[in-house]
């Protein structure tokens, strides 16, 4: 090699290591937060979806509290990132939505959700369809659905009770996307030619994938899933719209006579991206948590026999047993719902809420330079020791002592702040209303699978497989002798 050849690999080693330092060391005008950012490009992205079967704290944010502390850097899916495990930082940024934070998803999640989805919708826009969703999704519209939840649940334990054995996550999903479709859009599976949830499905399997779009890949599946459900979405606006009815009751309604004003701010296309994201978030979610409820009381005979107590105490009170749920004994379920908080903070159903830094921000000593990434770590927060004693254990009655004074740092399974969980109150109806049905007239047990693996998403890679059957014994009435 001559001298010019040597020169021309110098340069080049030295431009290369010069990337290289400037991409181990962003610029930033104060402190940045410690922490690596992996490999050029790729940064830690790999690391941070390695599956694990734990239910702590995810090992790669684990591992990095440890070294580094509650607040730190890295790089995912090719963006710096911010990642707080600190109650006080997570609370701020909740707080500070739309003001120094904004809702920031990686691009492959905006390619799949729609451009013009709930998460990048801003100002007045994203208030306004907001409280369309709560006007559905609210105390009056749930305490009137209460009736159609119970039957919906009774119904189907009832016919799975009949089965060999039941995949309960998808049965659950099942359930609770039918009762949502029929709630937003008056779906009804069993008129339609085709199966919405089938595309959801299809969807799901591919959404953490590698964004490849060609015909095989799981995410070309995703894709194809998300355009015939939009297809599907469509279609049945119109045909509403060319059907109007009466007295407006679920969404489409809500849309239609939006779209019909002259000063309008809504589109077609606004309106069926969100009605996609809704349906998604709402059945995915509830299923997990429902299939996880589930799975507790089962490892947890002595909770069972607690919730069982509650709820049967409630049918005892009643004149007529068989009455349906009323919304004071919905209320008066206090035992089921600390299950319930119990449940969702040890399920962390949500691993990760991602925003993006608007302006430069200085916190706790360190600087979160505008335009990165901040990821808010839910499990870092529910699994806290210094919160929750012995966090890994799973003990509703902890509940009982928690003290939450107003907003809470120490609790974000539904997100916080500005863009808290819409749907909180719909899926913790779902959530009591199911085991309200289950703990009273059903026994159940494992047929197969139940192990759980987190990428960091929960996931059931064997299903959860159980037998149901009726309990006999509540319904052997004492013989009354007629002397
Ligand atoms: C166990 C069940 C559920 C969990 C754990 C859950 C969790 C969450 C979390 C953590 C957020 C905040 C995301 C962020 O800040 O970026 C959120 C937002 C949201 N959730 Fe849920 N959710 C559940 C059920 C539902 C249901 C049943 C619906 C629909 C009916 C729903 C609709 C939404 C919507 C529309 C948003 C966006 C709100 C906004 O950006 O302002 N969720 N959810
Ligand atoms: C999960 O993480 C722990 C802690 O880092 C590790 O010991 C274990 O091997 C990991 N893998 C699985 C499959 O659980
Ligand atoms: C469940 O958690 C929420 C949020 O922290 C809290 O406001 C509520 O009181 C808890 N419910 C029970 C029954 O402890
Ligand atoms: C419950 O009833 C079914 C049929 O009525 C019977 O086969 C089963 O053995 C009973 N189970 C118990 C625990 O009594």
């Amino acid at each position: 090699m001559g001298p010019v050849g040597l020169c021309i690999v110098a340069l080049v080693v030295i431009s290369i290591t010069h990337w290289f330092y400037g991409w181990r060391n962003p610029r930033c005008n104060g402190k940045l937060p410690p922490g690596s950012m992996g490999m050029p490009l790729l940064g830690e992205t790999l690391q941070f979806f390695a599956p694990n079967s734990s239910s702590d704290i995810p090992p790669f944010i684990k591992k990095r509290m440890e070294r580094f502390g509650p607040i730190f850097r890295t790089s995912l899916v090719g963006r710096p990132v911010i990642i707080s495990t600190d109650p006080d930082l997570s609370y701020f940024v909740f707080q500070k939505e739309g003001k120094l934070f904004q809702s920031w998803y990686p691009d492959t999640f905006t390619e799949i959700f729609g451009r013009q989805n709930v998460g990048s919708l801003h100002g007045f826009m994203y208030k306004y369809l907001k409280n369309m969703v709560l006007n559905l999704f609210g105390p009056e519209s749930l305490k009137k659905m209460l009736p159609e939840v119970e039957q919906e649940a009774c119904r189907n334990l009832n016919r799975w009770s009949s089965q060999e054995s039941v995949e309960l996550k998808d049965a659950t999903a099942s359930l609770i996307f039918d009762l949502t479709a029929k709630k937003l859009i008056s779906y009804d599976p069993e008129k339609s030619s085709e199966n919405l949830r089938e595309n959801f499905v299809a969807f799901i399997q591919g959404l953490i994938s590698f964004p490849l779009n060609i015909p095989g890949t799981a995410y070309h599946k995703c894709m194809q899933g998300r355009k015939k459900a939009m297809k599907m979405l469509k279609s049945m606006l119109q045909e509403r719209r060319a059907k109007p009815r009466k007295q407006q009751s679920d969404f489409f309604d809500f849309v239609l006579e939006e779209l019909a004003k002259e000063d309008t701010i809504l589109t077609e296309a606004i309106a069926l991206d969100l009605m996609f994201v809704l349906l998604f978030a709402s059945f995915e979610t509830t299923s997990l948590a429902i299939t996880m409820a589930t799975k507790f009381l089962l490892e947890h005979p002595l909770v069972l026999k607690a919730l069982t107590e509650e709820n049967e105490a409630i049918l005892r009170k009643r004149e007529n047993p068989n009455s349906g749920l009323t919304w004071k004994e919905y209320k008066s379920m206090t035992f089921t719902f600390q299950f319930i908080n119990e449940t969702v903070r040890l399920t962390n159903i949500v691993p990760a809420i991602f925003r993006k830094a608007l302006k430069e921000i200085n916190y706790k000593g360190y600087t979160i330079p505008a335009g990165w990434a901040v990821m808010v770590c839910p499990p870092s927060i529910h699994l806290n020791p210094a919160t929750y004693k012995d966090p890994l254990d799973f003990n509703p009655w902890r509940w009982e002592r928690m003290e939450f004074n107003g907003a809470s740092k120490h609790f974000m399974a539904f997100g916080g702040g500005m863009r808290f969980c819409v749907g909180t109150d719909f899926t913790k109806v779902q959530m009591a209303v199911f085991l309200h049905c289950l703990a009273t007239k059903y026994r159940w047990r494992v047929i197969k699978g139940g192990n759980i693996v987190r990428t960091p998403g929960l996931q059931f890679p064997n299903g959860f497989h159980v037998q149901i059957s009726e309990k006999n014994e509540s319904k052997e009435e004492p013989k009354i002798n007629s002397i």
